[in-house]
């Protein structure tokens, strides 16, 4: 067992809150560390030292700024093994994920750093003479870091490293879930040669996050989570008039239509749905099959379910470990009897055990259950296929889109036409033609549409336009 503390102006110093704790989700009488929460003048004094430094770092020359980032790559992927262990033990996930969580972060890191050679502006003729009109990036000013417990060390990547390239501080509040993980992060950084004050943590719930982003101090905010938690933050963001980029729940739909290779497409739709236990906002959770191939299809994917073993996350044959708290663990249960209840037929999967032995859930499969049912409209965050059918590709996407969520989707088809109709029609920030519906590659925007989130995209050189301010420069000389 391990005691953190928030990192607060280059010190680390304890919350004054209440001592709480992050547990194993394998074996959740096990403590994995202890902390206390934050309270406001915890969160206060986080946000005055990224406020102090912010004038500083804004006029480093973002090529030394990019050094740290490089510098908390290399750190990252040393400690690999310690990493990838504690976030095994506090999150939950398959050892080969966590390992590939890190290399993930690594990589975020190394990108951003590449943002130091791209251009940063652009220059535009005058119609004066001895004139040059530029326009100009400057940094939105300290940000606050609002992230899940999901994706502990690659989705703060994403945010912090464009942040910081961009001459921003940060405040972060990472889930409470998972504080190992964002300390061992904050660690890198630190040793990376990170100046005091650029990028703070405070470790708390809600609260925390709330606090700070009332505060003037803070100019910019960043959050991944829940659709409901989001649209809080877009309106407090809004009522201060500061930029807000949330990236929020999705329902995502996968099509299969008659024409698809039917066995590759049950192997990706499987892998979308299980792989992290579920856990990812990108999941497959409705599968929208042309009925005229339903059936074979369903035993396709049933086989598929059938070689994912749930169980201890460390042991290497394992492919899902359990979810990470006992809110999902109990949400998965309710969701197996209100399938039930409704008329549905569960054909595989639910918790497996009693929570007290760890939150273990084998991947679930309803069928039977109209497309507008809750268990097809809101998210249950964990491997939940919900299986629907349609007649045609037309009706398909009608019962894709027909959904308050559109982050990602996936269509299976090997006809041109139906994939070009999908584009255009299948109304996702996301889209996958023949591929599962997860993942994010950090050069590419990423982000959805509708209550998934705002329309900022995340990553790619859509992160330098959330965490920068275009600047307009007449540049004359002095001469007459
Ligand atoms: C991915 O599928 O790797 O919370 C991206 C999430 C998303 C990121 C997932 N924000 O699962």
């Amino acid at each position: 067992m391990i005691d953190l503390e928030n990192h607060v102006g280059g010190a680390w110093r304890p919350g004054s809150g209440a001592p709480t704790a992050s547990i194993d989700p394998s074996a959740p009488s096990r403590v994995v560390a202890r902390f206390r929460l934050s309270t406001a003048t915890d969160v206060d004094a986080a946000v005055a030292s990224a406020a102090d430094a912010g004038p500083g770092w804004a006029v480093e020359n973002i090529h030394q700024r990019a050094h740290h980032l490089r510098r908390t790559a290399e750190i990252l992927r040393e400690r690999t093994d310690a990493i990838a262990a504690d976030l095994t033990a506090e999150q939950g996930k398959i050892t080969a994920v966590a390992r590939g969580e890190v290399e993930r972060a690594a990589t975020v890191f190394e990108f951003f750093a590449q943002d130091a050679v791209q251009p940063l502006g652009e220059s535009y003729g005058s119609p004066r003479p001895k004139e040059r009109i530029l326009t100009h990036r400057v940094p939105v000013g300290p940000t606050l870091v609002i992230t899940p417990w999901n994706v502990p060390l690659a989705i703060p990547a994403w945010k912090i490293a464009p942040a910081l390239v961009h001459g921003n501080t940060v405040v972060w509040k990472p889930s409470e879930h998972v504080p190992l993980v964002a300390s061992h992060l904050v660690r890198a950084l630190t040793d990376a040669g990170l100046p005091p004050g650029v990028c703070n943590m405070v470790l708390g719930d809600g609260s925390a996050a709330s606090r700070a982003l009332a505060d003037p101090a803070v100019k910019a905010c960043t959050f991944t989570g829940s659709t409901a938690i989001g649209l809080a933050v877009e309106q407090a963001a809004a009522a201060r008039h500061i930029p807000a980029l949330t990236e929020m729940g999705g329902m995502n739909a996968a099509i299969v239509l008659a024409d698809a290779d039917l066995e590759f497409a049950a192997e990706q739709i499987v892998a979308a749905a299980t792989g992290w236990s579920g856990q990812r906002c990108t999941a497959t959770s409705r599968v929208i099959v042309e009925r005229e191939v339903a059936e074979r299809f369903e035993k396709l994917l049933l086989a598929a379910v059938r070689l994912q073993r749930v169980g201890d996350p460390r042991d290497p044959s394992v492919q899902l470990g359990p979810v990470t708290t006992r809110r999902q663990f109990d949400e998965l249960g309710a969701a197996v009897e209100l399938a039930g209840r409704s008329g549905g037929e569960v054909l595989s999967g639910g918790p497996s055990g009693s929570a007290e032995e760890g939150f273990f859930v084998e991947p679930i499969v309803i069928r039977g259950l109209p497309a507008d049912h809750r268990l097809a409209r809101d998210e249950v965050f964990g491997p939940l296929i919900v299986l629907l059918e349609a007649a045609d590709l037309d009706e398909a996407l009608t019962v894709a889109n027909d959904s308050a969520f559109g982050l990602s989707g996936s269509l299976f088809t090997r006809d041109l036409d139906s994939a070009l109709d999908a584009v255009d029609r299948f109304d996702v920030g996301v889209l996958h033609i023949n591929s599962e519906s997860t993942g994010a590659d950090p050069h590419v925007p990423f982000g959805g549409f509708k209550q998934s989130g705002t329309p900022h995209k995340e990553m790619g050189r859509s992160a330098r336009d959330f965490f920068t301010r275009v600047k307009t420069v007449y540049l004359r000389s002095g001469a007459r």
